[in-house]
């Protein structure tokens, strides 16, 4: 196991009626004057965005608006963001809504407070300083309410990037899983297979003497192949709600990923697909995570094969591994599959003419290659956009 420091200071709040607290720990935490950072408009719609401002009016704190974070969120709504919080002397952003949400409040609060682009911390340089951010989950998937990530997309070039840093850890998250009933089944699956990857793409290391993590990586997956078909048959069922939006937090926050070397070529390939096609980025990640196992399977098959005997209860065949690797790369598509998720290239509207100007736009490190189980460089990236058509 590598050296590691580990810090996680977020303050969760979960479970039923939840976010009528909001007002109380925004006061808590120091905020006098909010903005209310949320997406296209299901918080409106389901009255989350009315329990928000009651709960903030009751305790004293002042807020403004402003809405229209888009899945894979944009550039633009953050520059928005800063000017307005800028102008209006914010001090705190809470964000309601989803991962795009939470990332879009992430940046604005980070670019508030600094002088330069904000552009400057998705091109590598890591965040020291923003406003507190909170955040009202609506969508377990990206994990953003316990993560020091963002992810945004710069409209000049779809460059959909990542920054990283503490101070874009929230200083409190709201978890209801009431909030996620009005979900739709599709949506629910996204977020289960984000999750899925986030636990996988730590899972999958060189690193040895990580058991510890490892089996906590096994069950989180366990549960959730339990509980996802029960919240898609029904999104109201609040004990496999509660679960998912746990695991969410737990799979992301990095508890699980501690110590090791962690791989991450799948989110940057997927993320190419979600900048030029504006698909899901759990759908991407559905369709790529298959055609990478099998692309990187011969680097370290026993790892495969511990997770199929582990997680899928697959007999393995210890004279042929690769055999059981495969099983259990069919089983998790299945699985995904079962859920409504796409498994092609094709499903989620991807074209082999773009395969080339995807695995050029990747940003690579230093070394040309991206991965930390196996690396690959930009013609090894091809070669999975391929497996996928
Ligand atoms: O915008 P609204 O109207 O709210 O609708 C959203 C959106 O259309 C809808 N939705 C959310 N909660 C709902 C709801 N509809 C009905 N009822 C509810 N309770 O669901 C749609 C998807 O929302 P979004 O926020 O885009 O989903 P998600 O949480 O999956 O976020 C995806 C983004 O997070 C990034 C992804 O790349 C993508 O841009 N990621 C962020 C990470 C991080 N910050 O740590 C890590 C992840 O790997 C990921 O890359
Ligand atoms: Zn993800």
């Amino acid at each position: 196991m590598n050296n590691f420091t580990f810090y996680s200071p977020t303050y969760f709040v979960f479970g039923k009626g939840t976010q009528h607290e909001a007002g109380h720990y925004v006061k808590r935490f120091g905020g006098s004057k909010v903005l209310i950072h949320f997406g296209g408009g299901s918080v409106k719609r389901t009255g989350l965005y009315d329990d928000i401002c009651r709960s903030l009016e009751k305790h004293g704190i002042e807020y403004i608006s402003l809405g229209g974070a888009q899945p894979n969120p944009r550039s633009g709504l953050v520059y928005e963001g800063i000017e307005l919080c800028r102008k209006e002397k914010v001090d705190f952003v809470l964000a309601v809504g989803g991962g795009s949400t939470i990332d879009s409040a992430k940046a604005i609060a980070a670019g508030t407070v600094y002088d330069g682009d904000f552009w400057d911390f998705y091109e590598g340089k890591p965040v020291e300083k923003a406003l507190p951010i909170a955040t009202v989950l609506t969508i377990p998937a990206a994990g953003s309410e316990g993560s020091p990530d963002s992810v945004i997309t710069h409209e000049d070039g779809m460059r959909k990037r990542g920054a990283t840093g503490e101070a874009y850890r929230p200083i409190f998250s709201i978890l209801n899983p009431e909030l996620t009933f009005t979900l739709p089944k599709y949506q629910i699956a996204c977020g289960v297979c984000d999750i899925m990857a986030h636990v996988l793409e730590r899972y999958f290391t060189p690193t040895e003497d990580v058991e510890t993590t490892d089996r906590l990586c096994e069950a989180l997956l366990c549960a959730l192949i339990e509980e996802a078909p029960k919240a898609v048959a029904n999104p109201e069922d609040y004990g496999a709600q509660a679960n998912i939006m746990w695991a969410g937090m737990v799979a992301h926050n990095n508890i699980v990923g501690v110590g090791r070397r962690q791989d991450w070529s799948t989110h940057n390939i997927e993320h190419e697909l979600s900048a030029l096609y504006d698909c899901a980025h759990g759908a991407g990640l559905a369709v790529i995570f298959p055609v990478w196992m099998q692309y990187v399977m011969k680097n370290d098959v026993m790892r495969f094969v511990q997770l199929a005997s582990r997680v899928f209860g697959i007999s393995v065949n210890f004279h042929n591994p690769e055999e059981t690797a495969l099983r259990m790369i069919e089983r998790l598509k299945q699985f995904w599959s079962s859920l409504g998720l796409p498994v092609s290239f094709k499903e989620v509207g991807a074209k082999a003419e773009d395969i080339d100007f995807m695995a050029e736009h990747i940003s690579y490190e230093d070394d040309g290659c991206i991965g930390g189980f196996m690396r690959l460089n930009a013609e090894r990236v091809k070669e999975i956009y391929r497996l996928a058509l």
